[in-house]
């Protein structure tokens, strides 16, 4: 397969080239052209100019667009998780419900062609009127990541169109092959050119040529800390709106009234689906002293019966992590872990034992990227594991006394995404809503499966104040406009003292 840029309604065609593997068995699934710096400006302009028009088409038929694109996503749901499960390696059934958030946030976006509301309110002066309207914020630039090759972009892009905005978008180089196919969808759906422009190379160039582009006025972006501060700090010279969502440390907490089983079956699903590769993955474990040994018990029996294997077979439950990079990242942690004091209760080592991995028919190599499913316990206050985000299959248990110390331990994670308790207690139940200090918060649920219609983010080092989907989405893609109407004929003057007039 090849796939090329997108600028200005064209598939452009570049001299250099990138591949993209299938993490599974690395084998080859596309070649891309890669983007140049020139083609950051050819985009930029493309959007731009296309702004002129895309503002002015009326909300609701811009709307209807975001139906067309959500169903052909539709029809088309099958083919694509099929090509995002090879370009990344999550299992099918989690590659079918990441183009099914597209799809959801299609619709979701799309009815708010007929709202975008905004807002009168009374004025102080006879013979005026108030009003506050969303206006489009004009062209911005998002930056996502791998992990949700199609769901994440579309937190971002369908509000972006909705609301009136072009867009650039830079996928991350591990995923241009489903970027590609999902771009076709809103060419064949219609989109004129220049609203939607898609740059795809490997390296920080073309992303920074995006950030520090004068024209770009919003960004947003997904992805790592570390890459989303240095983002804005380049934006913030540049006083330009951006929307940061970055790394978590995600909690269950569980107290000594919970129901094991449903912890269990929780637990493994937050902690090792997408194979830990959430920014909403459970990483943490905070669980009550009197109950921790039978929930270690039952996790590390369910956990060594974890099927690791190539995604596209339906019996596989844990698929590869992305890279060698984040294979050999997340070992590291692992030792550093027991280096730390940390005890390993079960996995810490690269799968390459055949026997235990499920291939693919068709498939010939017997490689690919594949981490066993870890539990520690006995992980210290203030050691990595506790702090920092591995972005793998990897859970630390750390006991606690009461629900107020497990409530402390999550609160002090320099991350506040997503922290979850088990109780049946509905006393402790609402304590920890009020309490814990996360974007977050699931009562009896694992820490993943946000939905489309609430606003997603975190507090503390997880996020700068934004939030996505929902309609607070509609926050970075819009700005704001005040607008006065005087019709009484004559100076009425707001904002001095002239009551006594
Ligand atoms: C991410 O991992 O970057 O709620 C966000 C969830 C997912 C989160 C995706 N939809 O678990």
């Amino acid at each position: 397969m090849e796939f090329q840029n997108y600028i200005n309604g064209k598939w452009v065609n570049r001299k250099n080239t990138f591949q993209t593997i299938n993490p599974a068995n690395e084998e080859l699934v596309a070649t891309i052209a890669q983007a140049e710096l020139s083609d950051v400006d050819a985009a930029v302009d493309a959007a731009t100019e296309a702004f002129k028009s895309w503002r002015l088409v009326p909300a609701p038929l811009r709307g209807e667009m975001l139906f067309k694109i959500g169903d052909i996503l539709k029809q088309k749901k099958e083919e694509l998780a099929q090509l995002l499960t090879r370009d990344m390696g999550k299992v099918i059934a989690e590659a079918r419900g990441d183009v099914q958030e597209a799809i959801d946030m299609a619709y979701f976006m799309g009815g708010e062609g007929r709202r975008l509301l905004g807002y009168t309110a009374p004025v102080e002066m006879p013979n005026k009127f108030g009003m506050a309207v969303r206006d489009p914020a004009g062209v911005v630039g998002l930056i996502t990541p791998w992990n949700f090759p199609i769901a994440v972009p579309s937190w971002k892009i369908f509000p972006a169109l909705v609301a009136g905005d072009t867009i650039i978008w830079k996928p991350s180089p591990e995923t241009p092959a489903i970027s590609a196919a999902f771009v076709k969808v809103f060419e064949e759906a219609g989109l004129p050119a220049g609203v939607f422009n898609l740059l795809m190379a490997p390296g920080a160039d073309v992303a920074k040529a995006l950030v520090t582009h004068p024209n770009v006025r919003v960004l947003s972006f997904t992805g790592s800390t570390t890459t989303g501060r240095a983002i804005a700090e380049s934006a913030g010279k540049l006083n330009k709106k951006l929307s940061l969502e970055m790394g978590g440390k995600n909690a269950i907490i569980v107290m000594d009234d919970a129901n094991i089983d449903l912890v269990t079956d929780a637990t493994l699903w937050a902690a090792f689906g997408t194979t830990g590769q959430r920014c909403t993955a459970a990483s943490r474990l905070i669980v009550q002293k009197g109950i921790a040994g039978k929930v270690k018990d039952s996790l590390v029996e369910r956990t060594k019966k974890l099927k690791l294997g190539d995604g596209l077979d339906p019996s596989v439950e844990i698929g590869p992590v992305i890279n060698k990079t984040a294979l050999e990242r997340i070992h590291n942690y692992v030792q550093l872990g027991q280096k730390e004091g940390a005890h390993l209760l079960t996995g810490g080592s690269i799968a390459t034992d055949s026997a235990d991995i499920i291939r693919s028919s068709g498939s010939k190599s017997a490689t690919g990227f594949f981490y066993s499913p870890t539990l520690f316990d006995g992980v210290h206050p203030g050691s990595t594991l506790e702090a920092e985000e591995i972005f793998g299959p990897v859970l630390s248990i750390i006991e606690v006394e009461s629900l107020e110390e497990a409530i402390e331990v999550n609160n002090r994670s320099q991350y506040g995404l997503s922290t979850s308790i088990f109780t049946q207690d509905v006393n402790r139940a609402f304590t920890a809503m009020r309490d814990i200090a996360s974007g977050l918060v699931y009562i009896n649920h694992g820490t993943t499966g946000a939905e489309i219609q609430f606003p997603f983010g975190g507090v503390r080092g997880t996020g700068n104040g934004h939030r996505e989907a929902g309609q607070a989405a509609l926050e970075v893609f819009t700005e704001w406009k005040s607008i006065y109407v005087d019709y009484s004929g004559k100076l009425q003057r707001a904002q001095i003292d002239n009551r006594d007039e």
